[in-house]
């Protein structure tokens, strides 16, 4: 092995090997910051991003500057200039690694190659994964039939087919004429997916299954309830569909609606926090549709997880 005598100036040696930094156990914890906020709530998202993106900041800062530094050539002392030939081989190859150190080079490769692959492994798995959860899905309203077949002040258990994959997709409202508001008519659209873990919720009073009524795709039945109820734990709501007992934590889902042609449309379905009223003067506290058990007002709202929209 040989040894020039630059080798051992530790002024010198210190620009070749930038000592260890922090800057990328930071970067790898906002990272893992960042990853967890999606898990818990867009706040910790915020944080982490930002510490990712200050650590990497210093970190590049950091690189670009030992490279600079490196690459400052240093001033030839008169006496030592000499043609290229006349230079031993070794001290040339020397002097190239002056020129641009090979521990900075092979730091930036193999971080920049890192990046391309990790990125290219990871962002069209992640696309896969996350991407259709956040991508709107068109809504369709589904026909109910003339307004007429919903008699004033009454409720009716109503099925309806709610997308083109067919009796699949049927589902379940309890649906309330309540007249007119001004010259708007009124309905009350409730969900029956129960706002703890989505079973089923139930009238609390007897169907009339003989007085059934039919539209395509659709079938009503006349009920009377005094709430209603889930079979599963025992969730009660009252008949705006408040929580009144059990483990829900919200109001039940509703869904929005028209009038198009004296039809009644159903539209997308939302949540409710919970509703002050009844019928038509009803204030409803509603919220984006939300999932059964989220919470969707109070302080419990803010410390739920994030969760894909619907
Ligand atoms: S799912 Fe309705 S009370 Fe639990």
């Amino acid at each position: 092995m040989i040894f020039v005598a630059s080798d051992l100036d530790p002024s010198r040696e210190h620009q070749h090997a930038p000592g260890p930094s922090l800057w990328p156990v930071g970067f790898a914890v906002g990272v893992v910051v960042l990853l967890v906020g999606f898990v818990v709530s867009w706040a910790i998202v915020a944080i982490g991003a930002f510490i990712a993106v200050f650590f990497a900041f210093l970190w590049l800062r950091e690189l670009t500057r030992g490279s600079h530094l490196a690459e400052k050539p240093e001033k030839p002392e008169p006496e030592k200039r000499q043609s290229p030939a006349a230079v031993p081989r070794e001290k040339r190859e020397h002097q190239e690694v002056e020129r641009y150190p090979r521990n900075v080079f092979l730091e930036a490769s193999t971080l920049g190659v890192g990046a391309v692959i990790g990125g290219l492994v990871t962002l069209p798995v992640l696309g896969f994964m996350v991407g259709p959860a956040f991508l709107k899905q068109g809504v369709r309203h589904t026909d109910l039939g003339p307004i007429d077949a919903y008699p004033e002040g009454e409720y009716l258990v109503t099925t309806f087919v709610s997308s083109a994959e067919g009796d699949v997709s049927r589902r379940t409202a309890f649906i309330r004429n309540n007249g007119f508001l001004g010259n708007q008519p009124s309905f009350t659209i409730i969900s029956n997916h129960c706002a703890h873990l989505g079973c089923p919720v139930q009238p609390n009073g007897a169907i009339q299954f003989k007085q059934v009524s039919t539209f395509p795709g659709v079938t009503r039945l006349p009920v009377n309830p005094s709430g209603f109820g889930c079979p599963c734990h025992g969730g009660q709501y009252d008949t705006e569909g408040n929580r009144i007992a059990g483990p829900p934590v919200r109001a039940l889902d509703r869904y929005s609606f028209s009038i198009v042609n004296g039809h009644l449309m159903v539209g997308k379905p939302f949540s409710v926090a919970y509703v002050v009223g009844t019928g038509a003067g009803a204030k409803i506290h509603a919220t984006t549709y939300s999932y059964p058990g989220e919470h969707v007002s109070g302080l419990e709202s803010w410390l739920y997880p994030i969760q894909p929209p619907h």
